[in-house]
């Protein structure tokens, strides 16, 4: 069976209007803005109002993808939402996403793979569509992480935001689109990165609710050594993978946690800095919604034009990995 050469027919972003700003975080914690940039590089992030949820960002930057795409929600044949943050445990955020365009005939889940889920939601998708089931494909990567971040604990409270990427895609022309996939796992880091609490080993007690089960916990450091291990090399095997060379990668969007582990990256990678789509010191880390955020911005810039190469590269709780090579 030949497949069909799959690609990204159109991108959108949303953010939320509320900044919260390494100045704001000084008088809520024992921190200071020197601190957070040096360290993060991180400068400022988005905060969701208490109405929304994820959904909602979602339904916004899934409109300006459709929009872009020029696909109406009826031509959508599956929708794939990324999120830690689903607007509750089930319906999932992608049926209610589905009913909120009223995308009809489209099938919808959500992928949980922390801040690796938009690209595996992307591989999921792809294939569906490279082997005929599917069509058209919406993903997208939805967070509103302020609503489980404890904003006590300066380890974590300086790192997220809110908000969402969207891609729709579908068929294009042969030698464009996704050239590989490379998808990773390893359980036996799961409790470096955690909400304990809410699930069914942990279910929502008071016992659970005093004992601040319901937050990220991360042990930073940790997640740090393993970030800057798997970056380069999880983006050097989708290359390797494509039977593409370092040299011709045009664009690395990687996922937007901290800009030393970023710099690790590029430097494993032989790449400069010019060549990397970096905005975490606006929206911070908003896990699965990272990648897709700063791919549509890249996109608005004008940074990608049809062509070029792009490595995709992100990792997370899980522990989980990613990274794929795209021909715009
Ligand atoms: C969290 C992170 C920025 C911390 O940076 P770091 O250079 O490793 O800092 P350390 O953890 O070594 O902490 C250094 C000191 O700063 C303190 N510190 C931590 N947060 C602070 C803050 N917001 N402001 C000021 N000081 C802070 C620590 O308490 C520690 O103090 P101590 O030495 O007295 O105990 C970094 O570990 C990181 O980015 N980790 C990966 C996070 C990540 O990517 N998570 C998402 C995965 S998808």
């Amino acid at each position: 069976m030949s497949l069909q050469a799959v690609g990204v027919l159109g991108t959108g972003k949303y953010v939320p209007e509320r900044v919260l700003t390494n100045h704001d975080l000084e008088n809520m914690v024992d921190t200071n803005d020197e601190w957070i940039v040096t360290r993060t590089g991180i400068r400022e992030r988005r905060i969701a109002s208490p109405e929304q949820a994820s959904s909602d960002l979602a339904y916004e930057a899934s409109k300006i993808a459709l929009n872009k795409a020029g696909i109406a929600p009826e031509e959508i044949d599956l929708i794939i939402v990324a999120t830690i943050t689903p607007d509750m445990s089930f319906p999932s955020t992608a049926c209610i996403l589905q009913d909120k365009l009223g995308a009809k005939k489209a099938a919808a889940f959500d992928l949980s793979a922390a801040c690796s889920g938009f690209i595996y939601s992307l591989a999921n998708a792809t294939n569906f569509i490279a082997t005929g089931t599917y069509k058209y494909a919406l993903v997208v990567g939805a967070e509103c992480l302020s609503k489980i971040t404890d904003y006590t604990d300066r380890n974590t409270c300086i790192l997220f935001g809110d908000g969402a990427g969207a891609v729709v895609l579908g068929p294009v022309a042969e030698g464009r689109g996704f050239k590989s996939f490379e998808l990773g796992a390893d359980g036996t880091g799961g409790d470096l990165l955690k909400i304990a609490g809410g699930g069914s080993r942990c279910p929502a007690s008071p016992q659970s609710l005093e004992g601040k089960q319901h937050f990220i916990y991360m042990a930073g450091a940790e997640v740090f050594k393993f970030a800057v291990r798997i970056m380069g090399s999880a983006a050097e095997d989708a290359l390797r993978k494509a039977g593409i060379a370092k040299s011709e990668v045009d664009l690395l969007v990687p996922h937007q946690a901290n800009i030393r582990i970023i710099q690790s990256a590029l430097q494993r990678l032989d790449l400069s800095e010019d060549k990397c789509m970096i905005n975490l010191d606006k929206y911070g880390n908003v896990s699965a919604a990272s990648i897709p955020i700063a791919l549509a911005e890249a996109d608005e810039e004008g940074r990608v034009k049809e062509g070029d190469c792009i490595v995709l590269v992100g990792f997370g709780g899980g522990l989980t990995w990613g990274a794929s090579v795209l021909i715009w």
